[in-house]
């Protein structure tokens, strides 16, 4: 006899036996399953919980602060933010190849948000025991159903911290799937814009941007993507299609004409796909006013942009994502 009213009394109850008077940490990524995870935890234990936001820079328009001022009003839950974006730029300054971004991002990230919890440490003391994961069913599964402790190596020294930081975990979302947590999340009072949220890769725009990633690249990205949201919104679309990553080719150009000049800018990859599970994906048959719309709208907003293409690649042989 499920309901969402429920479950979070359970896990509500569960999560205060297992914390007690001890304090609790939670790295919130702008995804659904880390604010529920964290709403749920927030709920049962309140102020013993800090949650922890790397801002990378490589986010989209809005969704930063949909995290920084939608969720904690929502929710009331205190929150460290940690502005890396230059940290990142930095690391990622020069190259182009995806997996070597991949990983830049992926190991900066760590680093980044094991100092946060290493600060969060020195502050609060060691009453800070436990790691809240966003875990779901279908994680559990393939992951073999194992369960218990992470083992997080601190690489920085702040201030005489032990060595390696031992954390038990809680994972109030693991009994759950998907469109289970979106109904918890939205029982709990999250905003839509965070509980219906579509799935967006852990890299980022990092992995959007064909070539070099640089700041300049990534605001014409995120202001391109911000319209195609827009008007995919607009129109009423946003339940019919997976997702639409906005891909900026910035090691391409191509001649164009605007007013009376020639351009030469770059093009701008629309990819909206559907699926039932991103093990495969069939390209979005959108309406052709709404693509009209959107491609007139950022070839006339997004500067160096003069030309917007449409993905019409299955999964497989395409990827959802372009790197
Ligand atoms: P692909 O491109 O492999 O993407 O067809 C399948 C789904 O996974 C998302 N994706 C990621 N999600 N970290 C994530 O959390 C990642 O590194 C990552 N790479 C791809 C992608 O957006 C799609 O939904």
């Amino acid at each position: 006899n499920w309901t969402t009213g429920s479950v979070i009394e359970e896990q509500v109850a569960a999560i205060r036996e297992q914390v007690g008077d001890r304090r609790a940490i939670c790295g919130l990524s702008g995804g659904v399953d880390s604010a529920v995870a964290a709403a749920l935890v927030q709920k049962a234990i309140g102020s013993q919980l800090t949650c922890v936001y790397v801002d990378h820079g490589l986010m989209r328009k809005g969704e930063t602060e949909q995290v920084e001022k939608d969720f904690v009003a929502a929710t009331g839950v205190q929150l460290k933010v940690v502005d890396a974006e230059e940290r990142f730029l930095k690391a990622l300054a020069g190259v182009s190849d995806p997996e070597e971004k991949r990983k830049i991002i992926g190991r900066e990230f760590i680093r980044v948000f094991e100092q946060a919890q290493a600060e969060i440490i020195a502050d609060q003391g060691p009453a800070v025991e436990f790691l809240v994961q966003g875990t779901l069913y279908p994680d559990v599964v393939e992951s073999g159903g194992g369960t218990g402790t992470a083992n997080i190596k601190s690489h920085h020294n702040v201030g005489g911290l032990p060595e390696d930081l031992e954390f038990k975990l809680i994972e109030p979302l693991r009994k759950l799937f998907k469109d289970e947590v979106r109904m918890v999340g939205q029982e709990l009072g999250l905003p839509d814009e965070i509980v219906q949220r579509q799935p967006f890769p852990g890299p980022g725009l990092g992995i959007r941007i064909v070539g070099e990633v640089t700041k300049e690249r990534l605001d014409l990205l995120r202001e391109a993507d911000a319209i195609a949201r827009e008007e995919l919104t607009a129109a009423g679309l946003d339940r019919d299609i997976w997702q639409c990553p906005v891909v900026l080719l910035a090691d391409v150009r191509s001649v164009g004409v605007q007013g009376d000049g020639r351009t030469y800018g770059h093009p701008i990859v629309l990819r909206p796909v559907s699926s039932e599970d991103a093990m495969t994906a069939d390209w979005s048959r959108l309406p052709y006013d709404v693509l009209a719309k959107i491609s007139t709208r950022i070839t006339n907003e997004v500067r160096d942009v003069n030309r917007v293409v449409l993905d019409v690649t299955s999964k497989p042989p395409g990827t959802i994502e372009w790197e």
